[in-house]
């Protein structure tokens, strides 16, 4: 991989990156689109990244179908797929992580426990790997971009990380490999979590500010749907994390399948592909 990023990079072309654990759907294809309009190369990386998982959670049943995923990489006409083996990403005795620290801790930081250590590692050596100009990551995994960010710029890693807007179905559930996961009565209530979300934007732009009160309409939407558990939400900074903040962030379980989902409330629907998602 970075024998061919070297010979690109002497060619004078500008290298894109859209890191993935496939399972590709419209929301990774709007981050290869992004990539696409403004890099010469465009490499798409496909890893189910062990350490980012923890005990109990689903990654030997993640969802895996690499020749769908790659005739729609095919047809979005990438350059490159990545898809090293777990063994070459983690021989025996690699025992080097990277560790954030603040942003890292909060929300998705306190709920999966090195989480965001396995991000961070493997994101790190998916950059050595690839050597991009620009790294492409959706907005759907807000801290996720957070966390990124702050590792590039910490670790002097030269990364432009281009973050992009949560694509949604037409209900407005945000687009996830996990949503394959919901039975028909799951997949209906997991609406709740984008109206949650829709209803506090509203009660802001109605000039609500008191977080207690933006949070309480976000719970209040959630509690009502009966096979939805709350997990968090809250509002925090889109940057660091932490209160205070415009973002909206919540997480829940819907049935087995733990979803999230964010908006900043302080954005206003009309130029965002909610509103229209949602009408
Ligand atoms: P994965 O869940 O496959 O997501 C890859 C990228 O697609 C992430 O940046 C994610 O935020 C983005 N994405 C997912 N759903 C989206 C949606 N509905 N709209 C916009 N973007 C969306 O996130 C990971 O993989 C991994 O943690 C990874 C960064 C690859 C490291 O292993």
């Amino acid at each position: 991989m970075l024998e061919a990023s070297r010979l690109w990079r002497r060619e004078g072309k500008s290298i894109g990156l859209v890191p993935t654990m496939g399972a590709l759907h419209a929301g990774h294809l709007s981050l290869v689109d992004a990539a696409r309009r403004e890099n010469d190369v465009v490499v798409v990386s496909i890893f189910v990244n062990p350490i980012q998982f923890g005990p109990g959670e689903d990654f030997t049943r993640y969802p895996r179908d690499y020749a769908h995923d790659a005739s729609l990489l095919e047809a979005a006409e990438v350059d490159a797929i990545y898809r090293p083996a777990t063994a070459a990403m983690y021989p025996p005795g690699a025992t080097t992580r990277v560790r954030v620290g603040d942003v890292a801790e909060p929300l998705e930081g306190a709920a999966r426990p090195g989480h965001f250590e396995g991000v961070a590692t493997v994101v790190t050596k998916l950059f050595a790997a690839v050597a991009p100009d620009r790294a492409y990551f959706g907005q759907k995994d807000a801290q996720q971009a957070a966390v990124v960010k702050r590792l590039v710029r910490d670790l002097d890693l030269g990364v432009d990380v281009r973050v992009q807007p949560i694509v949604r179905e037409p209900d407005g559930l945000a687009l996830s490999s996990r949503n394959v996961y919901l039975s028909p009565d799951e997949r209906k209530a997991a609406v709740a979590l984008s109206s949650a979300l829709r209803a506090a934007a509203d009660a802001y732009a109605g000039g609500e500010r008191d977080p207690d009160a933006l949070l309480a309409v976000l719970r209040r939407r959630l509690e009502a749907e009966p096979l939805v558990q709350v997990d968090y939400a809250e509002l925090v900074d889109q940057a660091t994390f932490q209160k205070p903040g415009t973002l909206a962030v919540v997480a829940a379980r819907v049935g087995k399948t733990r979803l999230i989902d964010n908006h900043d409330l302080a954005l206003g629907f009309p130029q965002d592909s909610f509103r229209s998602a949602l009408k």
